[in-house]
């Protein structure tokens, strides 16, 4: 295991198809990054056998267990911040985080959406970008912030909408490239070509290689 390597945990409420590109990803060398643990609000996460699969720490944090939704933030803060990561990637999380979270890891905090923000926030993007008529949509890998897929952008991968496209359609559409982006953005934050804090920073190049990646210098 590569120590230097940027130390995740990544939240996950479902399949977990994120995760896995992450943990392939690290596996081919094409991520400086560990993950140190999976954390999740369902036990019934399909992405928390993975975790198991490789002896990854894993740990399931139910809102339904807690008096209220900050007990229930406060709680997930505080598994989170025992593994002492410097990322926590939200790959498939599908609660909103609450303040004590992301006070624990300001600007530290990293999410994969199915649409290009900020256009089509929300849990139903793909069928949202369809309905709107649109052409184009991708996926955003953003800092997380206290809205709802509101917060900085800073990489995106667009795909095309195709002519009777159905939203599971154009969501596994969607998802084969952020299995390409979102490792590509750990990567980046790992080599210090993005800096988190309070103002987002990119300084890598686009990959010159492909037209979908948005990974580039700012204009400043
Ligand atoms: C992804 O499409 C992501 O954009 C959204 O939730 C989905 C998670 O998929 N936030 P998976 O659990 O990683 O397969």
């Amino acid at each position: 295991m590569d120590e230097r390597a940027l130390k995740l945990a990544v939240l996950i409420s479902g399949r977990g198809s994120n995760l896995a590109a992450i943990l392939h990803a690290i596996d081919a060398g094409r991520c400086s990054a560990r993950v140190a643990l999976v954390l999740s609000d369902r036990p019934d996460a399909a992405g928390l056998a993975l975790a198991h699969a490789r002896g990854i720490a894993s740990a399931v944090v139910r809102l339904q267990d807690h008096v209220d939704r900050g007990a229930w933030d406060s709680a997930l803060a505080s598994r989170a911040a025992e593994a002492e990561p410097e990322l926590v990637v939200l790959a498939g999380f599908m609660r909103v985080l609450g303040p004590a979270f992301l006070a624990r890891f300001p600007h530290h905090v990293i999410n994969v959406h199915p649409s290009l923000l900020p256009l089509f926030p929300g849990k139903s993007a793909p069928q949202d970008a369809i309905a709107a008529g649109m052409r184009v949509s991708g996926c955003s890998v953003h800092v997380v912030d206290s809205g709802v897929d509101t917060g900085p952008v800073i990489a995106q991968a667009a795909v095309p909408i195709l002519p009777g496209d159905h939203a599971e359609q154009l969501h596994a559409r969607i998802q084969r490239v952020e299995h390409v982006l979102l490792p590509r953005v750990i990567d980046a934050i790992a080599r210090g070509q993005v800096a988190l804090g309070p103002e987002l920073r990119v300084h890598a190049q686009a990959d010159p290689d492909s037209t979908l990646y948005s990974l580039q210098e700012n204009a400043d």
